[in-house]
């Protein structure tokens, strides 16, 4: 039995080394990677810009209290608050520790604003990450339904429908409304332009906050530096994690002038969040995806990817649907497929993840090529004749 808590049902293949969009097993097999450690390796593995920021860092320290303060967390700060016309940031470590933040933030919000038993709307289906209060707004039981009661402060509606969000709104006492624009782990479900341009004026409307979790779905990889940017919307609170240091763990929590004028010290805090490490590696992310244009080039190969997709597999029995926005991508199968990714990691030496066995999710690396769109395409036909007969 392994010494290691079996939380995760891993696959058996010893990894070894990285490059780009690639990895290498122990044997010297190699794969395509198109899950970037499920959306954190934006810019590859073993990304020599960030090794070198890495190696730089750790040449003066790594870690600094937060009682002082150091250059990264302000540059990294400015940043993230000039591509997103926010305000403030704070730094943890994780997506579901930002998430955290942004529900103690919308309960001050409450208490400050004097809303008596105040609730927070999030969407079925949602996922916000693990703790108690992000795992009380995640709307899945499969990842609840053992832990016994949870935080009661969340209504539940249905995702992109603004008319069971208005009536919400009328019934309760609402002080934020809660939301993945592009839900991930629901398996790439895209919220429409008109739904957040509603949701905006609803939240205005009704005095809530409007909180959203881009966790999975911002930085880039959608074809905006932030899916709600579509719609020409500025949230009060934004959550980020993921690829934000690609790969070192980060978490951020921003926040509106408004907000950051009721946030005092005390009030919330994390040890290691936003130490000079990561701080640098983050801003560093930020600086490459600017300079090599990414968010333009994720939109320009997500259409690329998503046409290629749909020309070879739209008729294909057994597929439902192909849907995405730049390089966050997702291929539904009709019927449940036990073991997608594990054959097509052993058989085609590819790695994909699959949510409820059958919504294949791409969240590949911002470096991958046409050529691995193209050899990712074949390889998954061959897979759907072998497996589904075709
Ligand atoms: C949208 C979203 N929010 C929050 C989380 C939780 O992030 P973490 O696993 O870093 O705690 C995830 C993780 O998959 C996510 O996709």
């Amino acid at each position: 039995m392994s010494s290691l808590i079996n939380f995760y049902q891993k696959i058996d293949i010893n990894f070894t080394q990285g490059d780009g969009c690639y990895i290498w097993d122990d044997a010297g097999n190699k794969y395509l990677d198109m899950t970037s450690g499920v959306g954190v390796n934006n810019l590859g593995h073993k990304n020599d810009e960030i090794n070198r920021e890495i190696n730089q860092q750790i040449e003066h320290y790594i870690h600094l209290s937060n009682l002082f303060t150091h250059q990264w967390s302000k540059k990294l700060s400015d940043k993230l608050v000039e591509i997103s016309n926010l305000n403030a940031a704070f730094f943890c470590n994780s997506g579901t520790e930002a998430n955290e933040t942004a529900i103690k933030i919308a309960k001050l919000y409450a208490h400050e604003n004097k809303i008596k038993d105040p609730k927070i709307i999030v969407m079925k289906h949602a996922f916000h990450g693990r703790t108690i209060g992000a795992l009380s707004a995640t709307g899945n039981n499969k990842y609840k339904q053992q832990f016994g009661k949870l935080l009661d402060d969340f209504i539940f509606v249905d995702f992109n429908d603004i008319d069971d969000l208005q009536a919400k709104l009328e019934q309760h006492h609402v002080c934020a409304v809660m939301l993945e624009p592009i839900q991930g782990e629901a398996g790439v479900n895209i919220s429409s332009t008109l739904y957040l341009k509603q949701l905006r004026k609803l939240c205005h409307q009704y005095q809530c906050l409007l909180i959203f979790d881009e966790v999975q779905c911002g930085l880039g990889r959608t074809g905006y530096w932030f899916y709600h940017q579509k719609a020409e919307i500025i949230p009060d609170v934004l959550t980020l994690a993921k690829g934000l240091a690609n790969g070192l763990p980060i978490g951020a929590c921003l926040v509106s002038e408004e907000l950051n004028n009721l946030l005092k010290p005390g009030m919330h805090g994390s040890t290691f969040g936003g130490n000079p490490l990561v701080c640098r590696v983050a801003y560093k992310v930020l600086e490459i995806i600017e300079r090599d244009q990414f968010v333009q080039k994720n939109r320009e190969k997500g259409e690329y990817f998503i046409n290629k997709l749909q020309s070879k597999f739209t008729s294909v029995r057994g597929i439902k649907s192909i849907r995405g926005m730049g390089l966050m991508i997702a291929i539904e199968l009709d019927e449940e497929v036990f073991n997608i990714s594990e054959k097509m990691l052993i058989n085609h030496k590819i790695l994909i993840n699959v949510t409820q066995n059958k919504i294949i999710r791409l969240l590949p690396s911002f470096f991958i090529s046409e050529y691995d769109i193209n050899y990712f395409c074949e390889n998954l036909y061959c897979f759907m004749k072998n497996n589904l007969n075709l």
